[in-house]
């Protein structure tokens, strides 16, 4: 038979949740101090909310990194007028892999394409207002799967231009 939930036994779990958020908060904050530490508010802010994430339909060109640290970024470009008129990313990569994807699509979007060729992993880095050393790596491979997505672009349009 099934005992009724008496009004101590709510109580009970009422404050074991009450624990629970506690702890959880406790880990959020620790997580957020250690980031903090760490990364500038520029990096954290575009890691929490990213933009542009995900598949661009009908893009017209799609570049594709992989790290040394077995990361991977896709970048997808819309073109019009020479001029990229979005771009989106995938990644599953780290949380700095996230946030220069983010900010490198934000740059970019408005950018005539020859101009975005130019754009070094330094200028992202300066953009996120720096990286530890550790990550730097990770602006690299974005501006690197932002150039393989031009270079296909570029690629697509001889072709076009040759049918
Ligand atoms: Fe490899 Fe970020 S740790 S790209």
């Amino acid at each position: 038979m099934v005992r009724e939930k008496t009004v101590s036994d709510k109580r009970a779990s009422a404050s074991e949740e009450d624990e629970l958020d506690i702890l959880a908060e406790n880990i959020t904050r620790i997580l957020e101090e250690g980031y903090a530490q760490t990364y500038s508010p520029e990096v954290i802010a575009e890691f929490r909310n990213p933009a542009n994430v995900g598949l661009l339909e009908d893009a017209d060109g799609k570049g594709v990194a992989d790290g040394l640290c077995n990361d991977t970024i896709e970048m997808y470009i819309k073109v019009r007028n020479r001029r990229i008129v979005a771009c989106t990313f995938m990644t599953d990569g780290c949380g700095a892999t996230i946030a220069c994807a983010s900010r490198l699509t934000r740059f970019v979007k408005g950018m005539a394409v020859d101009e975005a060729m130019m754009v070094t992993p330094n200028d992202l880095i300066s953009l996120l207002n720096g990286l530890p050393e550790e990550h730097r790596h990770c602006a690299a491979l974005a501006v690197l799967a932002l150039r393989n997505a031009i270079r296909d672009h570029q690629s697509r349009r001889k072709k076009e231009a040759k049918a």
